[in-house]
């Protein structure tokens, strides 16, 4: 690791109404790994922003090697080194990866069209030097999430990016696409001296990664510290600024009711292959039944099947002896499931709309909000809405905001709130803190837990292992479509439950949960 490569000195910036960054000073090293970590609203992405030249600081100065230098706009970034890929990508979709890797500076044939063949050749280049791997002649629209965030650092690397800031890269990536990319990011630093500044909310992906971590918590820099001399305990607390997190919580053996009863369910994926093979399982009333799985051995495809998102090919999802199998999912939760999906963004939330309308989606046609599906009593809505960002703690200037300018954690609140709100006797919740700070999970957490206590049946899938064991009074493990075995928390560890995630059985193959 070598000398300060950049030094912010006082750097500070006003929004209306909020101090988003105040009188920051924070070094980068040459050849470091530096991670940045705060709760949603921090100011994190701000003072990525302004070090990008996407927002101009207030106050303060930015030195570059030593010399005091002005980032008026992104090029003046760019020329520098720096490159940055944003929480939210920027890619054309219509367009090849390769297209996309070289927009802006497209190798050119006779000086005005763009010399495509080169651009295939540039991406395969970059695809070789940084381990990155990419289709370069693909449609961006036709590639999944991890690629598009690869094809975001190979553009920037291309501009000849030195240094790299990541905002919150893992949020959107699965575990497995995390460790591939912590590969990468090692190889960049360690064998091509990159410097990588990283925004992430997992703390233990500052331990695994960075030599330093910086701490910011509303709009300040709370510290600078060395990864090694660091726990994430301290972390967190630097975070908060609050003592203990994460305490385990009250678990309880139910003797309830069972509310939500499934049987022999077989569901097929996108493919037309198999994913659920005859599942059976129940949930009580006051349990909450978590499900652990690699992901892909039919999780998804389970939850789709019980909220009436996808077609199910036989048997049966019993509520209240009623059959809810083929129901449209507007019957589902009228019958009593709700549903927290796993992709906000797309299936939880309209980015476009604001708080109001996503906190009323599936009520703003019912009364006592609506008279004959038509006429809106709006004092109404705002009552329902304004107790609802209270209660679940949004941050949010006021509920007419578009859900797309919230924080993740913010994001999911809404979420949550909409669908706890429907008080319905039995919640499947998917991922309900992927891409959310602590803070937010915690706050998330008791949620849930309140909810079991008041005897909601609640089915949860969830890719932490932390937050399954964390939350469940019962975890079933699935692989390739089948429960391998049902456990009462408390009863295996976590190595052990790896076992029947990979394929070992404690149950027959015709067995339950
Ligand atoms: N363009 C903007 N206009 C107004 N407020 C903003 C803007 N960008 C960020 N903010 C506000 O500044 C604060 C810090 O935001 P941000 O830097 O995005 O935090 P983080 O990345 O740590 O979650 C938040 O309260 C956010 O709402
Ligand atoms: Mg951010």
């Amino acid at each position: 690791m070598g000398q300060d490569m950049i030094e912010l000195k006082g750097v500070t910036k006003q929004f209306p109404g909020v101090l988003a960054n105040d009188a920051i000073d924070l070094s980068i090293e040459e050849g470091e790994i530096h991670a940045i970590v705060g709760e949603n609203g921090a100011g994190k992405s701000t003072l990525m922003k302004i070090l990008y030249g996407l927002q101009q600081p207030d106050k303060g100065e930015i030195f570059f090697r030593g010399k005091a230098v002005k980032i008026s706009n992104p090029s003046v970034a760019i020329n520098m080194g720096i490159g940055m890929v944003h929480q939210h990508f920027m890619l054309l979709p219509s367009f090849t990866v390769a297209e996309n890797i070289v927009l802006g500076i497209e190798p050119r044939k006779r000086s005005i069209f763009m010399d495509y063949k080169k651009a295939v050749e540039i991406t395969q280049d970059l695809v070789r030097t940084y381990g990155l791997k990419v289709e370069p002649q693909l449609k961006v629209r036709d590639v999944s999430v991890g690629i598009q965030q690869r094809i975001e650092i190979l553009k920037a690397l291309h501009k000849g990016a030195d240094i790299l800031i990541l905002d919150e890269p893992t949020a959107v990536l699965t575990p497995q696409e995390t460790e591939e990319l912590f590969v990468v990011i090692r190889k960049l630093v360690k064998e091509l001296n990159k410097t990588v500044i990283i925004i992430t909310h997992k703390l233990q992906e500052v331990m695994a990664l960075s030599h330093r971590v910086s701490v910011m918590r509303q709009g300040k820099l709370i510290g600078t510290l060395e990864t090694k001399d660091a726990s994430e305990q301290i972390i967190a607390e630097m975070m908060v600024g609050r003592e203990v997190l994460l305490e385990p919580l009250e678990k309880t053996t139910v003797e309830g009711k069972t509310i939500l009863e499934v049987n022999h369910l077989k569901s097929r994926d996108n493919r037309g292959l198999l994913a659920l093979r005859g599942v059976n399982l129940h949930v009580k009333e006051g349990e909450i039944l978590g499900i652990a799985g690699v992901e892909g051995n039919g999780q998804s495809e389970l939850v789709e099947a019980l909220t009436g998102l996808r077609e199910i090919e036989s048997g049966e999802v019993m509520v209240f002896s009623k059959n809810l199998a083929g129901k449209s999912p507007r019957e589902i939760r009228e019958s009593g499931i709700a549903h927290v999906p796993e992709d906000r963004l797309i299936t939880g939330l309209s980015k476009d709309a604001t708080i109001t309308e996503n906190m009323m989606m599936g009520l703003h046609d019912q009364e006592p909000y609506a008279k004959k599906g038509i006429h809106t009593n709006k004092q109404t809505i705002r009552q329902r809405v304004e107790t609802l960002i209270k209660k679940f703690d949004v941050r949010t200037p006021s509920q007419d905001v578009l859900v797309e300018n919230l924080s993740g954690g913010n994001m999911q609140k809404i979420v949550i709130a909409r669908e706890f709100a429907f008080d319905t006797p039995i919640l499947i919740i998917s991922q309900p803190t992927r891409g959310v700070d602590i803070g937010a999970i915690e706050f998330i957490h008791q949620q849930i837990v309140e909810k079991r206590n008041e005897g909601c049946a609640i089915l949860l899938i969830s890719a932490e292992l932390d937050e399954l064991f964390r939350l469940s009074d019962r975890i079933i493990t699935v692989y390739e479509g089948e429960l391998t075995g049902t456990f009462n928390n408390g009863e295996i560890s976590k190595k052990e439950i790896g076992l029947y995630m990979t394929g070992k059985r404690k149950l027959s193959k015709e067995g339950g949960a």
